[in-house]
Formats: C-alpha cells, structure tokens, sequence
C-alpha cells in the first residue's frame, strides 16, 4: 500500500524533530502519520485511542504497528505536555477533534475535546518553545457569526473560538500556528460523517454493493492525501502569526465522480441524487497555497481512481472493511 503515499513524500530534512500528531487514529490523522513515515519523519502518533486500523489501511498493518502510538488524552495538559516533552516535539499537527453529531450529542464534551484540547495543544507549543503548530479548523466556522448562509453548529462555534485563541497566543506571547479549514474529504480511512458518502460509493462500488449517496451538484473534493500533504506542508516551516486558510480541494459534480467510478467499474451500483450538498463547495484556497510550501493538487479523477484502487487493494488481500452504515 505504500504507493498511496508515494506522490505526497516530503524531504525529511524540512523537519528538525519529531511531528507529534494528535487525532492520529482519525482520517486525517491516518494519512498524516502513513505520508510522514514513509519520508522517513519521526513521528509521535497520538490519539486517545489505541486503534490502528485507518492508519493501516493506508500504510499496511506492518509499517503502522511500527509508529510510535501515544494514547493521550488531549484535554488531559500535563499528559500532553509530558509526551510532548517526552518525544523531543518540535511541530505538531492537531487533528483531535469531535465531529457536528458528537458535539451537539454532547456539547460539554465537544468543547472541552475541541476547545480546551486545542488551548492545551497552544498552551504546550507556548510551554515548550514549539514553533510549528498546526491544527484542524473547520468550514463551519465560516457560519458564525450567525445570520449568514451556512447552517451554525455548536461544532463550529468551538473551531472559531480555537482560531481566536491562536491568534491571543501569538499576539500575547509570540506562539505562531496555522489552522486549516478543510472542507469535503474523502479517501480511504473516511467513514463517518454526513460528508463521507461519496467514499461509501467508491467502497460499495468494490464491495459489489448498491449504493445511492443522499446528494447531487457541486460537492467539495478534497482528497484526503491531498488534506494530509497541506497539514505536513505547513509543519514544515516556522510561520509568522496565526494565518487561518481554507483547503477546499477541487469543486466538481457529484454526478462527475459517480462517472468515474463507473469507468473503473461499469456494472458498479452507485449513484448520487437529492439536493446539493448544504456547505460551499467552492471556497478559495489560493491564499493557503500562496502561504506554505508546494504540496500536490489531486484532481478529481485521480483521487477517484486511486481510492478505487486502494479499495480494490484491501480486498485483494483480504482486508476490505464492513461498508459504513
Ligand atoms: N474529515 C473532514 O472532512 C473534516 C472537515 C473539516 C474539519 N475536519 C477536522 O479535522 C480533524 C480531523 O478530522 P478527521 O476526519 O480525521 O476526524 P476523525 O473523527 O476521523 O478523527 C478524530 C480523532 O480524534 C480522536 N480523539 C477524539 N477525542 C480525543 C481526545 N480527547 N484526545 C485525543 N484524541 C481524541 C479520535 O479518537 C479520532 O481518532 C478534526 O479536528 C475535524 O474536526 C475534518
């Protein structure tokens, strides 16, 4: 499975440290932990969670009991602070995060993970002298403050309030980060989520399931290696300030990645059709790329493929995951 990662390899030397990566279990984080191993980047992989299985489903089973898993806690500060200490961190790549549905389930929860993690994750980049600090937004945050077209969740309530804490940390005490607002991902390891249909297609599509995703139009297609690479690009340097940028990834048509599939796949069962999908699929991600390093642009056919592919992989060993619910 290493050939998934191959296009998003970045040169180890941009890197004077361990990457400690937290959310590592997560989509994101799976992808971030497989693309900096494969560079030969030290990584510290945390996560509350001990579970592996996103990570080796995009790196393999053998490379991904290699990482060095931390479970920590990220609301816990001294835990954080002493495994940050611990792994000698120099960047850190924040994805921890709870989604909408287990915000608003339990938003006491929700902000402590999502607002007290991140001012734990700002609070030991401030403790430790850690320069590069980066950290997962969302585009909900662009639906606050209220009134404006975009549907407002206590979820993006907690991710603005993160980008307003980056920005007190370095205007107070000089600590520097970047927070990413990615819109749609998709890819192996995405499973859940309001957003994560258009992966359920490709996945039933190699299951040989039937498969209507709820939506139809203009949908954000940001490959989740792509999301990852974007992530690493911005660890790999000492920023000024406390930028927040949108990763949008490509805007193109349901319909369009639907085709796609079908091309690879022409007896797959799988359509799309409904409304739009509710959040803005066309956001400029221009400044971002302007900002950090270059890191690759993955169109819409060749993310398509190549989560087709790596679907196909997984079944051809063996390992092809339950379709979500
Ligand atoms: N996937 C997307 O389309 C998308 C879009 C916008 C923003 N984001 C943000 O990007 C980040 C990563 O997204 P993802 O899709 O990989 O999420 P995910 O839900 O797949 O993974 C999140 C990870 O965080 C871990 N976690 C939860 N609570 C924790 C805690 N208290 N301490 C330590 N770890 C904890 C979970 O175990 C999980 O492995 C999140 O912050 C998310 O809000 C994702």
């Amino acid at each position: 499975m290493r050939g998934l990662v191959d296009k998003f390899l970045i040169d180890k030397n941009r890197f004077d440290g361990t990457v400690m990566v937290t959310g590592a279990g997560g989509c994101i984080g799976a992808w971030v932990v497989a693309i900096l191993h494969a560079s030969g980047v030290k990584v510290a992989a945390m996560d509350m969670s001990e579970d592996r299985r996103r990570a080796a489903l995009i790196m393999g089973e053998e490379a991904a009991a290699q990482l060095a898993w931390v479970a920590c806690d990220v609301t816990d500060f001294a835990a954080l602070k002493a495994q940050a200490e611990a792994h000698h961190a120099t960047a850190i790549i924040h994805l921890a995060g709870l989604q909408v549905p287990f915000c608003a389930a339990n938003p006491a929860l929700g902000a402590r993970v999502n607002v007290e993690g991140t001012i734990n994750i700002l609070q030991t980049a401030r403790e430790l002298g850690i320069k590069r600090t980066v950290y997962a937004s969302s585009i909900a945050a662009l639906a606050l403050p209220p009134g404006g077209p975009y549907k407002e969740t206590l979820y993006g309530a907690y991710k603005l309030a993160n980008e307003h804490s980056a920005f007190v940390y370095w205007s107070d005490w000089q600590v520097p980060s970047i927070g990413l607002r990615p819109n749609v991902v998709y890819g192996l390891g995405r499973d859940q989520g309001m957003s994560s249909k258009n992966t359920t297609a490709i996945h039933a599509a190699v299951a040989g399931r039937e498969y209507t995703v709820p939506y139809s139009g203009d949908y954000s297609w940001l490959y989740a290696g792509e999301a990852a690479a974007a992530f690493i690009a911005c660890a790999s340097f000492e920023p000024e300030g406390a930028p927040v940028f949108d990763l949008n990834g490509r805007c193109e048509k349901l319909e369009d990645g639907m085709a796609i599939v079908r091309e690879m796949a022409p007896e797959a069962n799988i359509r799309c059709e409904g409304a739009e999908f509710p959040f803005p699929a066309d956001l400029d991600e221009s400044d971002l790329r302007a900002f950090v390093p270059d890191y690759p642009a993955i169109s819409l056919r060749e993310g398509v493929m190549d989560t087709y592919q790596g679907f196909a992989a997984l079944k051809a060993e063996g390992r092809l995951p339950e379709l979500p619910e």
